[in-house]
């Protein structure tokens, strides 16, 4: 399959006549599957009501069938028409928070396709804070499901080139609008409790959303081994680079020793390190990820990163480790997930 890739560099000024949008839309409504960019990472789009089209994402990603998705809509009353229940604090929490990197579980209406939910009663939806992903779902008039567009396994793509190296003559299309901002994906909350749980860490974080309606729970799974998630996808080994990698905590001259003990192996050794301690370590190849003061920053560069260090073709990567307060938990889930957990300490 020929991969057609439209670029809109023009963020600015989205209005629906932009030829690529419609090209895409187009697309999708003949149940074909295209990339597209979002704030938190670029998705991989389909027609949520067709099995057809919602098989084609799960072939191309290599994605296990009981993995769900997360249906991506472009207005209030779209949500309506696929959830059964919303409760007042889920109504809450969209009036401050969508379009935006947040996405509710709840339990779901008939109509969409039953590959979308692999079969829960349940469905993932979310509004993106992204000019062309609402442009795109907007101009089909439908609802879109759309997982992270990497194959699966690997870090999800934060650029249109990311995308294009795991999918091209995989999919239809790619539509490039450039890196995204937020860098992890979407925080995904269990809404069919009195107390919402959030199943996976991501772009809001739990002090916000504690902030807007009292308490809300973390699932067990991402606080202690031994527990199943809650969230399929949860339970897969993911965003691993090609060397494996390890999360190192302790003092600088810990760290640099455990590099030193690597290279005198034979390994060529790769450091993930933000902007304040990069000149410290020598090693082979010191990538940097953002800057400790900005969490935000780390987020933003973290996939990158990782698929940046299969190009350096490194033996083993070691990563700086970091709080798990804001947006960090999100990064120290995704890291420790790309680790396999494993974790070095002084
Ligand atoms: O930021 C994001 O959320 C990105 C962009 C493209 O929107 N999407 C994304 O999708 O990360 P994906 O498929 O890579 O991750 C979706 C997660 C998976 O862990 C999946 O198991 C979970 O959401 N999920 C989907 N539907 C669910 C449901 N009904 N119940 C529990 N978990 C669900
Ligand atoms: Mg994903």
């Amino acid at each position: 399959m020929e991969t057609k890739v439209w670029i809109v560099d023009n963020l600015k000024d989205l209005s629906l006549s932009y030829p690529q949008i419609a090209q895409a839309a187009a697309k999708l409504r003949e149940n074909e599957v295209v990339a597209f960019p979002t704030e938190t990472v670029y998705g991989l789009g389909a027609n949520a009501k067709s099995d057809l089209a919602v098989g084609k994402i799960y072939e191309a990603k290599g994605r296990p069938s009981d993995n769900p998705l997360i249906v991506h809509i472009a207005t209030k009353e779209q949500l309506h028409e696929i959830a059964a229940e919303v409760p007042v604090y889920v109504e809450k929490l969209i009036d401050v928070l969508w379009p935006g990197p947040i996405t509710f579980v709840l339990p779901k209406k008939p109509g969409l396709s039953d590959r979308v939910t692999a079969g829960l009663d349940t469905v993932a939806v979310r509004m993106p804070d992204h000019p062309l992903a609402l442009a795109i779902i907007k101009e089909t008039d439908l609802p879109i499901a759309a997982p992270s567009a990497n194959l699966s396994g690997k870090p999800s793509p934060t650029r249109a080139a990311h995308v294009y190296d795991d999918l091209n003559g995989r999919i239809a299309g790619i539509m490039d609008g450039g890196a995204t901002g937020v860098g992890v994906e979407s925080t995904v909350l269990d809404c069919t409790q009195q107390i919402p749980v959030i199943l996976r860490p991501g772009g809001v974080t739990q002090e916000q959303l504690e902030s807007l309606i009292g308490k809300v729970k973390m699932d067990q799974a991402l606080i202690e081994e031994g527990h199943t998630p809650k969230s399929p996808g949860m339970k897969y080994t993911h965003y691993a680079p090609k060397a494996p990698l390890m999360i190192v905590e302790g003092s600088l001259t810990f760290f640099q020793k455990t590099i030193d003990a690597a290279r005198r192996e034979g390994k060529k050794v790769g450091v993930l390190a933000t902007k304040e301690k990069a000149e410290s370590y020598q090693a082979d190849t010191v990538l940097v990820c953002g800057s400790r003061e900005d969490m935000q920053t780390v987020a933003a560069g973290l996939y990158d990163v990782l698929r940046e260090f299969d190009a350096a073709e490194v033996d083993c990567i070691y990563s700086e480790s970091f709080s798990n307060k804001g947006v960090g938990q999100a990064v120290m889930n995704r890291l420790l997930k790309a680790a396999g957990q494993q974790v070095v300490k002084e």
